[in-house]
C-alpha cells in the first residue's frame, strides 16, 4: 500500500491526478502513492499523495462554490445528478473493469453490480430534489411560522475501498442534491474508479462543487476532518477511525454521519433447513465479495436440530465457488484488497485452526503455490462449533471467515446475537413470519432482513446502531437528516 513515489515512478504506469476547483492536479508536495492490483500484486497506477495543503485548496474551492450552488433551484441540481446517472450508465462497463482491477472484486459477481448501483443512487437522489421541503407550524392566525431545509455548507466525506464507486455516489448525490458542496477523500487502496466517476461528474457540475482528493487517511483524511471550514463530516469505514472522526467533529461541533463496521448475526430456525436458506446465508455472508462488506452476516446461529445437516449443505455449496482473476467473467470470487488485510484474514484463519474444539468445515489457509498465490486470494472458510466469545466471533474480520454457533432456545439465540458492540445488519431465516418479526424487533441492528441476504437499495433506511454508526444517508429521510439543517422563521403578521 503506502510507500513513496519512487515505487510508482520506477515502472511505466499511468499517473492519475486529483480534482480540485475544476482542475486535475497533482499533490502540492509533488508526492505520489502507488495503486496495486490485488489480483496480481502489480502496481497499476500512481495517485497524488494529497496532504493538508491540498485539502485546504479543495475546501476553499468548495466554500467559494457554495453560495451560488445553494441558490441553484433544487430541481436543477437534481437534473444535473440525473444527467450524471445517464452518463455513468453508458460507462458502466468501463467503471466495472477499473473497479475489478483495483479492488480485486470479481467483475461478474460484484464490480459490475457496484457500478450499476452507483448509477441507481445518482438517479434516485436526483429525483428527490423537490422533496427538500419544510413545514408550517400553526401558532395562530396572526403568525406565520415555517421551517426551511437549508444546506449545511462544505461537506467533508471520507470513503473506504470495499465499494468505492457506490459509496462515493452515496456521498456525492445526497450532499449535492441538498445544496452542499463537497470535498471527498477517496480510499488510498481504491481511488481509480472514483476518479473515473469524477471525470463524468465534472461534465455536468459547476467548478468547485465537487472536489476529489486522493491520499492517506492520516494525512489527507485527518486534514479534511480537522479543517475549520468543513461544516459536516460524513465517514464510511472502520469503527476505529470513526471514533477519530467523531472526536475531530466534537472540536468544532459539526454534525457527523458514521457508517462503520459490523459483526452481523444470521439466525436460522429449524424450518429453514432448505436450499433457499443456504443460498441466502451465502449471499448474506458476501462470500463473492470476499466478505469485505460491513453488512456481512458473519455469525451464523443455527438451531441444534439442523446444525450438522444445514452446515453440510452450506459447505458443499461454498466449496464450489471459483476463485480467481477478478477480470475473468467465470470467477465467482476475487482477491482481498491489500497485503495488510490479507495477512489479517489469514491470521484469523490460523487462530481458528488452532482453537481447541474448533472444527474446520471448508476452506482454510490460502494456497502457497499455483496461480492463486500470485494475488491476495483468500478461501471461503467456515468454522463449526464456534463460541460467541471467540475473537473470530467478536471482531470484524472483513474476510471470508464464517463461524457457526449452535442454539436451542430462541431467547438465548437473540441474547448471543445482541452480545456485541456492533449493530449494523441482521438476518432471520424462518417461514413463520410472526416468529421472524418478533426476532427482528428484538435484534439490536439498524437493518434486519428476513429470508433474504441482499444489499441495500436506495430508499431503504440504512445505518447502524451501537458502535456500527450514527446517522442515515441512504434514503430521502437520510438526505434530509444528514445533509440539511432546519431553520425556523416566525413572522408576526399583525404588524
Ligand atoms: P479505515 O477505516 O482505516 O479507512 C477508511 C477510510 O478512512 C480511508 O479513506 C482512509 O484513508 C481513511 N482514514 C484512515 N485513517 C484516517 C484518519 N486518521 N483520519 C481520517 N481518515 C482516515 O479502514 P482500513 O484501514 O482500510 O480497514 C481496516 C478495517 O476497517 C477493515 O478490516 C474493516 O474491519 C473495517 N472497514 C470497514 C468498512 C465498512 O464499510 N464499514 C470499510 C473498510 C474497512
Ligand atoms: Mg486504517
Amino acid at each position: 500500500m503506502a510507500s513513496t513515489s519512487t515505487a510508482a515512478a520506477a515502472q511505466s504506469i499511468r499517473s492519475e491526478k486529483m480534482f480540485i476547483d475544476g482542475a486535475w492536479v497533482g499533490a502540492a508536495s509533488g508526492r505520489e502513492l502507488p495503486v496495486e492490483a490485488p489480483g496480481t500484486r502489480e502496481t497499476i497506477a500512481s495517485i497524488p499523495r494529497g496532504g493538508a495543503e491540498d485539502i485546504a485548496r479543495a475546501v476553499k474551492a468548495a466554500a467559494q462554490a457554495f453560495p451560488a450552488w445553494r441558490r441553484v433551484a433544487p430541481r436543477d441540481r437534481g437534473r444535473m445528478l440525473q444527467k450524471i446517472a445517464d452518463a455513468m450508465e453508458e460507462k458502466v462497463e468501463d467503471l466495472a473493469r477499473i473497479l475489478a482491477e483495483e479492488t480485486g472484486n470479481a467483475i461478474r459477481t460484484q464490480a459490475r453490480g457496484e457500478a450499476r448501483s452507483a448509477v441507481d443512487i445518482m438517479r434516485y437522489f436526483g429525483g428527490l430534489a423537490s422533496e427538500l421541503k419544510g413545514e408550517t407550524i400553526p401558532l395562530g392566525e396572526h403568525v406565520l411560522s415555517y421551517t426551511r431545509r437549508e444546506p449545511i455548507g462544505v461537506v467533508g466525506a471520507i470513503i473506504p475501498w470495499n465499494a468505492p464507486v457506490a459509496l462515493a455516489a452515496l456521498k456525492i448525490a445526497p450532499a449535492l442534491c441538498a445544496g452542499n458542496t463537497l470535498v471527498l477523500k477517496a480510499a488510498e487502496d481504491a481511488p481509480l474508479g472514483v476518479l473515473a466517476m469524477t471525470r463524468i461528474c465534472e461534465q455536468f457540475l459547476p467548478k468547485g462543487v465537487l472536489n476529489v482528493v486522493t491520499g492517506l487517511g492520516e494525512e489527507a483524511g485527518a486534514a479534511l476532518s480537522a479543517h475549520p471550514t468543513v461544516r459536516k463530516l460524513s465517514f464510511t469505514g472502520s469503527t476505529e477511525v470513526g471514533k477519530i472522526i467523531m472526536r475531530a467533529a466534537a472540536e468544532r461541533i459539526v454534525p457527523v454521519s458514521l457508517e462503520l463496521g459490523g459483526k452481523s448475526p444470521s439466525i436460522v430456525y429449524p424450518d429453514a433447513n432448505e436450499d433457499w436458506a443456504v443460498d441466502g446465508i451465502i449471499a448474506a455472508m458476501r462470500f463473492t465479495r470476499q466478505s469485505q462488506s460491513c453488512t456481512a452476516g458473519s455469525r451464523l446461529f443455527l438451531h441444534a436440530d439442523i446444525f450438522d445437516s444445514f452446515l453440510q449443505k452450506l459447505a458443499d455449496k461454498t466449496a464450489k465457488f471459483k476463485i480467481g482473476d477478478p477480470l475473468d467473467e467465470t470467477s465467482d470470487i476475487g482477491a482481498i484488497i491489500n497485503e495488510k488485510q490479507f495477512k489479517k484474514v489469514c491470521g484469523y484463519v490460523e487462530e481458528g485452526l488452532n482453537l481447541p474444539g474448533s472444527k474446520l468445515l471448508v476452506g482454510g489457509l490460502p494456497p502457497k503455490s499455483g496461480p492463486l498465490s500470485k494475488g491476495y486470494f483468500a478461501v471461503p472458510t467456515i468454522f463449526a462449533n464456534a463460541a460467541n466469545d471467540w475473537r473470530l466471533a467478536r471482531e470484524e474480520i472483513f474476510g471470508p471467515v464464517l463461524v457457526a454457533i449452535r442454539w436451542t432456545d430462541e431467547a438465548d439465540a437473540i441474547r448471543m446475537a445482541n452480545d456485541t458492540h456492533y449493530g449494523l445488519a441482521a438476518y432471520v431465516w424462518t417461514k413463520d413470519i410472526g416468529r421472524a418479526l418478533r426476532a427482528s424487533h428484538a435484534i439490536e441492528a439498524g437493518w434486519v432482513q428476513v429470508n433474504q441476504g441482499l444489499g441495500q437499495f436506495p430508499g431503504q433506511s440504512y445505518g447502524g446502531v451501537k458502535q456500527s454508526g450514527i446517522g442515515r444517508e441512504h434514503s430521502l429521510e437520510g438526505m434530509l437528516d444528514s445533509f440539511t439543517q432546519r431553520k425556523n422563521v416566525t413572522v408576526n403578521l399583525a404588524v
